[in-house]
């Protein structure tokens, strides 16, 4: 048994009313999972609708938080592929309570991969989900070829920005859109070919400027509402909306006469685990070798320490460019 510091949701509410940092205890790892002493957790988004009540995968509270952590293994279940002292990353057992807003979290195991060397604590912890999601997006759902341009909204953040990675991975022309030019420049130091700013630009005249009139060919969308439906208007004739996200408060609205008359393709994703283990595996691989090879890296933000977790989730409604890291522990 290990015992250790957990922040955890106690009520639903502000986050400073809601979250306490609580004495806990973890046994040892079930089956399909493994126990780490975290040294660094991925934040975000979620994190402020978990708190809030909004997060429609979890119940009641008390629950812990943190969907992503990465730190050394402390225990694993008999037949594990892993083992005391692997240094690794992954998705926590959050959906069952168990967070990474921890000293220990459990992970599971068919998310976890070990850290590729030269990756730092703060990119691992900000790995898993980002690119596990926009993999999903990219490579699954709605595959985007080499020489495809990909226009990704929301691009500054932490789904846009790890679709930046990714969409460059693949070897498609991206063009990121971002509410400011601070969050345009991280897009373009991120990797973007081109970038975007919403708040002072015109976006289908720029789309049309910058592929030349023709439009492109994946809109990659977790915003919704408005800045989607425009977005709709450059997409090419037999081109694909990925539907991945509403960080505008409303899914896009599309119109499906337009999608008949275009040849257009809406493909909604949410991102879990693959039914075939050897699949998903493989997926994990691919970006454990992406990420090995230097082709993908965490595009990191904010990193708070760990007294500030309740601080931290109540700046996750406009939050600052970048995945958003908790730093737990030193190594
Ligand atoms: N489907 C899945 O499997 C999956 C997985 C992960 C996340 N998600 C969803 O994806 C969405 C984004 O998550 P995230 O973690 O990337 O959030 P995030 O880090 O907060 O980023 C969201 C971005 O959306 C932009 N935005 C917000 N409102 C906007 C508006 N009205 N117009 C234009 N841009 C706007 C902001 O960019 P600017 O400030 O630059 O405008 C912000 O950077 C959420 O709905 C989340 O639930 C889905």
């Amino acid at each position: 048994m290990f015992t250790g510091r957990a922040w955890r949701v106690v009520r639903f509410g502000a986050p400073e009313q809601a979250v306490e940092l609580q004495e806990t205890t973890w046994d040892a790892p079930s089956a399909g999972q493994v126990l780490i002493r975290v040294r660094a957790a991925g934040a975000g988004l979620p994190d402020a609708l978990m708190t809030a009540g909004q997060f429609p995968l979890l119940g009641e509270p008390p629950f812990g938080l943190g969907e992503e952590a990465a730190g050394e293994v402390v225990a694993v279940p008999s037949g594990s592929r892993f083992s005391v002292g692997d240094q690794v990353t992954g998705i926590t057992a959050f959906l069952e309570g168990w967070g990474g807003y921890a000293d220990y979290a459990y992970l599971l195991e068919g998310s976890a991969i070990r850290i590729p060397e030269g990756m730092t604590d703060e990119e691992a912890a900000g790995f898993p989900i980002g690119f596990r999601t926009a993999y999903t997006c990219l490579v699954d759902r709605a595959p985007v070829e080499a020489g495809q341009t990909l226009l990704i909204l929301g691009a500054a953040g932490s789904s846009g920005a790890t679709a930046i990675q990714l969409g460059k991975a693949l070897g498609a022309t991206v063009i990121a859109v971002a509410g400011g030019q601070e969050k345009v420049e991280f897009c373009l130091r991120n990797g973007a070919d081109h970038g975007i700013d919403h708040r002072a630009e015109d976006l289908t005249a720029r789309i049309a400027e910058l592929t030349d009139g023709r439009g492109v060919d994946v809109v990659y969308d977790p915003v919704g509402g408005d800045i989607a439906a425009t977005a709709m208007r450059s997409l090419t004739r037999g081109g694909r909306i990925v539907v991945m996200g509403l960080a505008s408060g409303a899914p896009v609205e599309l119109d499906a006469m337009e999608l008949l008359m275009r040849n257009q393709t809406a493909v909604g994703v949410l991102s879990l685990p693959l039914d075939d283990p050897q699949a998903e595996a493989a997926a994990w691989e691919h970006l454990a070798d992406l990420a090995a090879r230097g082709a993908i890296r965490t595009p990191t933000g904010a990193v708070h320490d760990f007294a500030d977790v309740p601080r931290m989730i109540a700046q996750q409604g406009a939050p600052a460019a970048g995945k958003t890291v908790v730093r737990v522990a030193t190594a």
